[in-house]
C-alpha cells in the first residue's frame, strides 16, 4: 500500500520485513507439504454409483443437433497458468445451471496444493459421498479423486506450451521461492536461465513452480530428465486416465472438441478471457531464451508434444470444415455476450476495475491481471449471465457458499504489505 511504498527510506524495510512476514505466512498456511511424489498405484474402489441423481429432477437439456444426452460427471484437472480459469468459469456456470454437486476445497481455492489430492480434503467430505464435479487446483492423485465420481466421470485437463507456461509461472510466483530472491538486474528471467542451478535446487522451499510445472500438477517428480523412462511411463499414464487433454494454444478448437465429447450446446460453453496478463509484464524471449527454457522444462515438454499430437489426431477425426463453421459461430455468439456485457468490450488493468466483485487475483506485489467492468446499461434478461461470465475464480466460489478465508486472509495480507 502507498504508506510503505513512499519515501526513500523505507526502500531498506520493504526489502526486507515484507518477505520475513511472507516466509511466515507461507509456512503456516503451506506448511504440510507431502512427499514429493504421488503414489499412483491404484487400488481401485469407485464407491459411487454409476449415474449421479442430480438434484433437480430434469436434466440438462440436450444440445440442439444431437441425440446424445449431455455429460454432468466431470474430472477437470486444473493446471497452473494454462488458461484454466476461463474452463473454470464455464463449469462453474454449467454446473450452477443444472444444479451438480461440487467437491469444493475447504477454506481455500485449492485443495491444499502442492499436497497430494486427498479426498477428505473435499468440504463436508463423508466417506461414500459423491459428486458431478471436481475442478479446483490439485495435485492429481487419482485413485483419491476416483473414489468422489461416478465412473462414467469424462476426465479432462489442459496443457500449455511449457516455454510460456514457465515464463508465466516465473512472473506469477517467483517471489514465493525464496531461492530466487538473489537474483540481479532487470531481467531476472534471463538471469536464472543462464544459470538454473544457482537459483533452484529440487529441495528448497516452493521450487515446482520453476521446473516442470504440469508434471508436479499430475503428481509426478518434477526433476526427472526428459529422456528418463518414467517420463514415458508419466505420459503414457496420463493418456489412460484422462479422455482429453485440452491445448491452452488452440483453446477455440479445444472447447469445440470438448463440447462435443460432453454433448453440450455451444452456449455452454460461451466465454471471455478470464485472468490474462497485461501484455507489457509478458517477458519476450529469444530464441537463445526459449531454448534454454525449453530445455530446463524438457520433461513438460516432452507431455505436450505427446497430447499435442493427440489433440491434432482428433481435430482430423472431427473434421476441419467442421471445425471451422463451430469456430466461426463460437466466435459470433462470443461477440455477441461481449456487446451485451462488456463496458468498452475488452479487459482493463486491475486499477480500473470498478466493482471488486470483478476483481482477479494479483501476483505477489503487483497488479498486472486484467479483468473487465460490466456495461452499465445493460439489458437485464442478459445482467445475471454477464455477471457470472465476468466473475473471477475466488468471487464466484464465495458465490457458489464456499468459505475462503485462508485465501482471503493471504489476499488481505498481500495487499497490506505490498
Ligand atoms: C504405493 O501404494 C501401494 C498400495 O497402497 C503400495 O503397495 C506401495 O508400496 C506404495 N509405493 C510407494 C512407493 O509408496
Ligand atoms: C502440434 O501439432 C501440430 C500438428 O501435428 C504441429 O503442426 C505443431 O508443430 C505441434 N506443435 C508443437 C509445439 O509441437
Amino acid at each position: 500500500m502507498s504508506w510503505i511504498r513512499t519515501g526513500k527510506c523505507t526502500a531498506g524495510i520493504r526489502g526486507l520485513i515484507p518477505w520475513i512476514f511472507v516466509t511466515n505466512v507461507m509456512l503456516i498456511l503451506y506448511c504440510f507439504t507431502g512427499s514429493n511424489q504421488v503414489n499412483h498405484s491404484e487400488s481401485k474402489e469407485d464407491t459411487c454409483p454409476l449415474s449421479l441423481e442430480k438434484s433437480n429432477s430434469k436434466g440438462p437439456s440436450q444440445a440442439p443437433t444431437s441425440n446424445c444426452s449431455p455429460k454432468t460427471n466431470i474430472m477437470f484437472m486444473k493446471t497452473h497458468k494454462t488458461a484454466s480459469s476461463t474452463i473454470l468459469n464455464i463449469l462453474f456456470r454449467f454446473g450452477e445451471k443444472h444444479k451438480l454437486k461440487f467437491a469444493f476445497p475447504d477454506k481455500r481455492n485449492d485443495f491444499f496444493y502442492p499436497s497430494p489430492f486427498q479426498a477428505s480434503l473435499v468440504k463436508d467430505y463423508r466417506p461414500g459421498g459423491c459428486y458431478n464435479i471436481v475442478c479446483n487446483h490439485m495435485r492429481f492423485n487419482h485413485p483419491e479423486v476416483a473414489k468422489l465420481l461416478p465412473p462414467d466421470a469424462a476426465y479432462i485437463t489442459i496443457l500449455r506450451d511449457p516455454v510460456d507456461l514457465f515464463e508465466s509461472s516465473f512472473h506469477y510466483y517467483r517471489k514465493l521461492v525464496p531461492l530466487t530472491w538473489t537474483i540481479g538486474g532487470d531481467n531476472k528471467l534471463a538471469e536464472f536461465l543462464k544459470n538454473p542451478q544457482a537459483f533452484y535446487s529440487p529441495e528448497a522451499f516452493n521450487s515446482f513452480y520453476l521446473k516442470n510445472m504440469l508434471s508436479f500438477d499430475f503428481g509426478f517428480d518434477n526433476n526427472l530428465k526428459a529422456d528418463d523412462p518414467q517420463v514415458t511411463r508419466h505420459i503414457h499414464y496420463l493418456s489412460e486416465q484422462f479422455h482429453f487433454v485440452l491445448i491452452a494454444e488452440h483453446f477455440e478448437e479445444s472447447l469445440i472438441l470438448l463440447k462435443d465429447l460432453l454433448c453440450w450446446s455451444t452456449e455452454d460453453i460461451l466465454y471471455f478471457k478470464l485472468n490474462a496478463r497485461k501484455s507489457s509484464s509478458v517477458s519476450k524471449l529469444d530464441p537463445e531464451l526459449r531454448a534454454k527454457a525449453l530445455q530446463w522444462n524438457g520433461a513438460d515438454w516432452k507431455l505436450y508434444q505427446h497430447f499435442n499430437a493427440s489433440f491434432w489426431a482428433r481435430v482430423e477425426a472431427y473434421g476441419r470444415e467442421r471445425m471451422n463453421r463451430d469456430i466461426q459461430e463460437l466466435r459470433r455468439r462470443n461477440n455477441e455476450m461481449r456487446t451485451k456485457c462488456i463496458d468498452g468490450g475488452g479487459a482493463v488493468e486491475a486499477q480500473n476495475i470498478q466493482d471488486q466483485h470483478f476483481l482477479p487475483w494479483q501476483p505477489l506485489g503487483e497488479k498486472s491481471i486484467l479483468g473487465y467492468n460490466l456495461r452499465k446499461d445493460i439489458e437485464p434478461k442478459f445482467r445475471k449471465t454477464c455477471e457470472k461470465m465476468l466473475t473471477p475464480e475466488i468471487q464466484y466460489m464465495s458465490d457458489l457458499g464456499v468459505s475462503l478465508w485462508v485465501t482471503k486472509l493471504w489476499g488481505w495480507f498481500k495487499d497490506i504489505i505490498f
